[in-house]
């Protein structure tokens, strides 16, 4: 494992911080949607031998899965601009034993990777939080070999995010996740723009498919939006997207659909995307 602080990182955290219950809430949504991840990288062809970028790692969740799939004779560029984050990874690497992750400081709108040097790209959950995707792309699809994939799973029609029976207060929350994303920069239907901006920047669209997941409160993957919900609706009330009747009303709510099982949560559809760079 080696690190490199090619530019300094971000001055500024992402929108759901980067605090420890942040970090455990990535690795819970990681084993949540890790075969969907698996099953995306085997299409986009990462196998032994190859030099991953993963771009946004955070703490390093699929970091380290990417680095068991690449082997020793591959490598894992696992960039992010959250220093804790990559503290963490750091630490994972040294305890796990892991010496095929290279750690990068830096924010992914500003990347300077060398051409053709990568043998795939991998982009989970963070060009819906930065402000300029296309810059993030642009830089990939310079550093991608021709042939080489770059895989994104992301959301689009964020708003679709609905418990039913429906809630009017589970609304107004989802309507302030929105508008909060987006006053940080952020934009939670990226995959809406993705099939213009690949061709901005001449990568070719292979594939484009979304998945549709509900959970009743019994299930693992209520668990996913209860740990958001929990963490992030106090921020949302701080930073003035919510009042704290609101979040009175949300927790008495969810709290009493969590006890119901007739209730059941529909997830924000996360797409998968491919794209390739031609040879
Ligand atoms: C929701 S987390 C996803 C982490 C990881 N991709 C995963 O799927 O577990 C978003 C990550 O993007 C990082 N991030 C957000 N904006 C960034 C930027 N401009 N430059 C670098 N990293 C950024 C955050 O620090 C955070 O680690």
């Amino acid at each position: 494992m080696s690190t490199t602080a090619a530019q300094p990182a971000v001055d500024h955290e992402y929108v759901l911080g980067t605090n420890e219950a942040e970090l455990e809430r990535l690795g819970l949504q990681h084993r949540l949607w890790g075969a969907q991840a698996y099953a995306l990288w085997e299409r986009a062809g990462f196998r032994p031998g190859c030099t991953v970028l993963d771009i946004g790692c955070g703490p390093g969740f699929a970091t380290f899965d990417l680095a068991a799939l690449v082997g020793s004779a591959g490598r894992v560029i696992a960039v992010d601009s959250s220093k804790r984050f990559l503290d963490h990874v750091r630490a994972q690497c040294a305890a796990r034993g892991v010496g095929n992750v290279e750690l990068l400081a830096a924010d992914v709108g500003r990347l300077e990777l060398p051409a053709r040097s990568l043998d795939g790209a991998y982009a989970r959950w963070v060009l819906c939080f930065v402000p300029d995707p296309a810059a993030v792309l642009r830089a990939v699809a310079h550093a991608l070999r021709p042939g080489a994939a770059l895989a994104v799973q992301d959301y689009f029609d964020y708003a679709s995010l609905t418990l039913a029976p429906r809630s009017p207060v589970f609304a107004r929350i989802v309507d302030a996740v929105n508008r909060s994303w987006r006053a940080h920069g952020g934009d939670p239907d990226v995959v809406g723009r993705l099939p213009q901006l690949f061709a901005e920047c001449g990568l070719e669209l292979r594939e484009l498919r979304p998945h549709l997941r509900v959970a009743r409160p019994h299930e693992p993957l209520w668990q996913w939006p209860a740990t958001f919900f929990r963490n992030f609706v106090p921020a949302m009330v701080r930073e003035g997207f919510l009042t704290a009747q609101d979040q009175a009303d949300f927790e008495s709510d969810w709290a009493e659909r969590a006890r119901d099982p007739n209730s059941f949560f529909v997830a924000p559809p996360v797409y998968d995307v491919l794209a390739v760079k031609p040879r």
